[in-house]
């Protein structure tokens, strides 16, 4: 039977299940804490039993002082727990204090959707682990040819397996490389995580989550996360997608609303194709704007709400003055632009 963590002075809870450390039980359960190495040398994740026992499942070389041990200090990274716990950590970190940093990935799997959509899935290498926020994205760097921004696709519980979604931009050398040439096992330079685009976690409130196209990704992410927390609140995802590719993940979204009762899908499409919206700046604005209307239209009032959306610059601007019309709280909205997308200029109210 697993052992429940409560950690104070937040009073977020998880459960241990068998002998998975404390630290590994709150990445999967979606709980933000403290930690950097996870392998018992920082120290990052030390944390004071107040109540409970924890017994060592991995090595540490983190040598704790005489007053640390005194007050029950421990490395949740190298602990797991034989009782229900409390514990008392420090501040959950927020985005701004993760520290960036360079790994070397390497290519597990290139998956065409179509010739101008590819999900690059890589791999981190052996013994080591990216630790990021839902919604953080990172730079590619391909040497002498550039670099790139895109959002992290995936769940930060896989510190190892990172995803991305990559729209073809025509005439663009990163992405002219990753759609040409690049290749299974290839290495790249990944540097990371950056942004501020994540949760409230303290949050209770129901979520609108919006993406336009490949903004898909940093809403996965921070869907995956958010429903590993098992709060009780409703979430809406609606997706915009343009032309004939469809919501390319639609599966998933699918099974997402089959397995959570509280989870609500709805499909918004364009007819016309990426590159048309793009190319014609003015339509597309007009487009997404009444996409938006009607997702405002199924709530009447969104002052209650938390709002996340990831789209192209000029809809983001649409977006919030859309959603401010109707009630949203100024600070419930975050939005993020859609990374390694063609930014357009226009402005629609
Ligand atoms: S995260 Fe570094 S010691 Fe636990």
């Amino acid at each position: 039977m697993g052992k429940r963590v409560t950690l104070l002075p937040a009073g977020s809870q998880f459960v241990v299940e068998g002998q998975e450390t404390v630290l590994e039980a709150a990445i999967r359960s979606g709980v933000a804490l403290p930690y950097a190495c996870s392998n018992g040398n920082c120290g990052q994740c030390k944390a004071r039993i107040i109540e409970g026992e924890v017994q060592r499942a991995r090595h540490q070389d983190y040598v704790f002082s005489l007053a640390d041990r005194q007050q029950g200090f421990v490395l949740l990274c190298a602990n797991s727990a034989i009782s229900d716990l409390v514990l008392e950590v420090p501040d959950v970190d927020g985005a701004e204090e993760i520290t960036e940093q360079k790994f070397r990935v390497k290519v597990r799997k290139l998956e065409r959707i179509s010739d101008q959509l590819l999900i690059l899935h890589t791999r981190m290498p052996r013994g080591e682990r990216m630790r990021f926020l839902a919604g953080q994205y990172a730079t590619l760097s391909i040497p002498r040819i550039g670099d790139y921004d895109y959002s992290l696709a995936s769940c930060p519980c896989d510190e190892k397996r990172l995803e991305f979604h990559i729209r073809y931009v025509g005439h663009e050398p990163v992405s002219d490389y990753l759609f040409n040439t690049l290749r299974v096992g290839e290495r790249l330079a990944l540097i990371g995580p950056k942004g501020r685009f994540v949760l409230h976690e303290d949050s209770l409130r129901p979520m609108i989550m919006i993406a336009f196209d490949t903004g898909f990704a940093a809403i996965k992410s921070l869907l995956e996360h958010a429903t590993a927390q098992e709060k009780e609140r409703e979430i809406y995802l609606y997706w915009i997608s343009c032309g004939s590719e469809g919501q390319y993940l639609d599966n998933l979204c699918r099974s997402w609303q089959d397995a959570l009762d509280e989870f609500h899908y709805i499909p918004l499409s364009i007819s016309e194709s990426h590159q048309e919206i793009m190319a014609q700046q003015a339509k597309g604005c007009e487009i997404t704007k009444q996409k938006l209307l009607r997702v405002v239209d199924q709530h009447s009032d969104l002052s209650g709400f938390d709002v996340y959306i990831a789209a192209p610059e000029p809809f983001l601007e649409s977006a919030q003055k859309i959603f401010l019309k109707f009630g949203l709280d100024p600070a419930r909205l975050r939005a993020e632009t859609v990374h390694g997308n063609q930014n357009v200029s226009c402005l629609v109210g």
